[in-house]
């Protein structure tokens, strides 16, 4: 049966960062399911995905972001949409903790690589002269600052909001919207690996949902916003938290 929001992905060129994780894997599945050609990329290799192409790539290097733009353009013979869930949060419970090393890891990844990634994919896309899709998962740290340790992930992931927003505003002109996704908490081995059961119950009794997110939730929301149904949104923001945080 075909979902409603999967209009206009059937044959669609999509480039998936982060498909090693949790939340990217199920980005690359859903958009499979909904008929789209997938290449799939991260850092670290997977023996099986359902993609038409894998492609290993650092994104931290902006000339590997560039190739990698090339190379998901050139196996799937060009891009549509670019669903961006590369992400590293690293947690330190002391403000006094956070090293140097720890601040430019995720500044690296979650920030300076989606600029370099999103504006190859953005300058294909305008040559191609068909518009296109930018989607990069910030999360509720934008908003919130972070919980548990993470106030400088939550400063990386406010900073690519504000990027997506700049991206928004250059490429509306070329047909071309940018948005992110904002995910709450999620049941995927970035929020469980260093987090107690105590943390994620008091997470839990504060969503009114009453659970943690699936990863599957994650990719209907990046799959609408890749969607036809999303036409005139851009530099917008999708709250995916339960209701964790309201705004
Ligand atoms: N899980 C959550 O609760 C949650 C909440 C808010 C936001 N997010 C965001 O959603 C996205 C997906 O998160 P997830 O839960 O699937 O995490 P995950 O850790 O399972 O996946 C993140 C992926 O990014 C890849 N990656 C890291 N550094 C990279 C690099 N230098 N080059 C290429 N790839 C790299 C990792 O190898 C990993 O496969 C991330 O951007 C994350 O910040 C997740």
């Amino acid at each position: 049966m075909t979902s409603p929001l999967d209009d206009g992905l059937h044959g669609a060129r999509v480039l998936v960062t982060g498909a090693a994780g949790g939340i990217g894997a199920a980005v690359v599945a859903a958009f499979v399911e909904a008929g789209a050609a997938v290449a799939a990329s991260d850092v670290r290799s997977v023996r099986e995905h359902p993609a038409t192409a894998w492609l290993t790539m650092d994104l931290r290097s902006p000339d590997d972001c560039r190739r990698l733009v090339d190379e998901a353009s050139a196996a799937l013979g060009g891009l549509d949409v670019v669903a961006h869930m590369a992400g590293l949060l690293i947690r330190r419970d002391e403000l006094d903790a956070v090293t140097e090393a720890d601040w430019d890891a995720q500044h690296d990844v979650n920030l300076k690589a989606s600029f370099f990634l999103l504006r190859a994919a953005g300058r294909l896309m305008t040559a191609q002269g068909t518009g296109g899709r930018l989607i990069a998962a910030t999360s509720q740290g934008w908003w919130s600052g972070g919980y548990g340790g993470s106030a400088v992930y939550a400063a990386s992931k406010g900073g690519l909001v504000s990027l997506c927003r700049g991206l928004a505003r250059t490429l509306g002109a070329a047909g071309i919207t940018v948005n992110t996704v904002a995910p709450g908490a999620i049941d995927t081995a970035m929020l469980t690996a260093d987090l107690g059961d105590r943390a994620l119950k008091a997470i839990v009794a504060a969503t009114p949902l009453g659970r943690l997110g699936r990863a599957e939730e994650v990719a209907s929301a990046t799959l609408f916003l890749a969607s036809s149904r999303a036409s005139f949104i851009t530099a917008a923001t999708l709250n995916v938290s339960g209701g964790w945080l309201a705004y």
